[in-house]
């Protein structure tokens, strides 16, 4: 496994990897923010398994947080990335510093609109923007034929997937599934602030996701609106958790639901979509679902 911490350094060694393949080979690109988990860790598999070399990207992106937002003190510990990078089968880890990505000041962003200004991209402005931009210098860096991303953050994915539609870049976005902790709570980096009654309390995003879902198996949530008010019913039975938001909108296009409509008459996929703070620790979560499946099951 290579380590590389320059833009040139990285573009040279992919050049004389694709000189030494017949085909080229094809390339997947796992972009993080390293403090890496099992979600992390699955991504690497996928993208093992679909790719010649995978090239795994560590950088704590500073123009996707806000002020106030916690960029400086986002959990960091390359030793353990780079074991676990190593246990995955990586062979490029990308771990470049904020000057190799931003050597002046940033003049030209990727603002993909619509999609971002509501769910994270409503209290955090800019975020998406931060996202967009780095990711599609990385896909101008890497050129990668994959790039691999998980749904927790379903609406990155979405707002990734019209980026490459938009711009005609020439890479598959591939959503991965959410890894959870064995108790429901899905992984993410942010998980370690939590003190250990909010970590007790923060299940439940997940058991109101999964009891909305039964609700609608047997006929007991049938509109959007009373999805929307069974799932802030049970997060609000936490007493720590304060909901950002709780929603229910199609997949990927972001629309909300209206409230009286009925979720067996939807087309295509649903999100029910949750932001929950607990303490200073903002958490998502979410469940994608076609309705016609869920409720053919009634
Ligand atoms: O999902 C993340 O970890 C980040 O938003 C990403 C995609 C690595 C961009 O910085």
């Amino acid at each position: 496994m290579k380590v590389i911490r320059t833009i040139s350094g990285l573009r040279q060694e992919l050049n004389s990897l694709k000189q030494t393949r017949k085909d080229g080979g094809s390339v997947g690109l796992v972009p993080t923010m390293g403090f890496l988990h099992a979600g992390h860790a699955s991504l690497m598999t996928r993208a093992r398994e679909m790719s010649d070399t995978v090239v795994l990207s560590i950088f704590v992106n500073p123009i996707q947080f806000g002020p106030g937002e916690d960029y400086e003190t986002y959990p960091r510990d390359e030793e353990r990335d780079l074991a676990l990078a190593e246990r995955h089968g990586i062979d490029i880890v990308f771990i470049p510093t904020v000057q190799e990505m931003y050597p002046k000041q940033v003049k030209t962003k990727i603002v993909v609109s619509e999609l971002t200004s509501l769910l994270c991209g409503a209290s955090r402005p800019g975020h998406f923007d931060g996202v967009t931009t780095v990711v599609s210098k990385l896909i101008n860096i890497i050129k990668p034929n994959r790039a691999f991303f998980g749904l927790k953050d379903a609406q990155q994915v979405a707002v990734l997937q019209q980026m490459v539609t938009d711009l005609n870049l020439d890479v598959e976005i591939i959503p991965c599934p959410i890894i959870r902790e064995k108790d429901g709570l899905a992984l993410s980096s942010r998980n370690v602030y939590l003190s250990q009654e909010e970590r007790t309390q923060a299940l439940i995003l997940s058991r109101s996701l999964n009891d909305v879902r039964e609700a609608m198996n047997c006929g007991k949530a049938t509109t959007a609106a009373e999805a929307r008010l069974m799932l802030n019913e049970i997060i609000h039975s936490a007493p720590l958790a304060v909901i950002e938001y709780a929603e229910v909108l199609s997949f990927p296009e972001l629309s909300r639901v209206e409230d009286d409509t009925l979720l067996v008459d939807l087309q295509g996929q649903v999100i029910m979509a949750l932001a929950v703070k607990f303490g200073k620790t903002r958490l998502i979560d979410n469940l994608l679902f076609t309705p016609k499946e869920v409720l053919s099951l009634v």
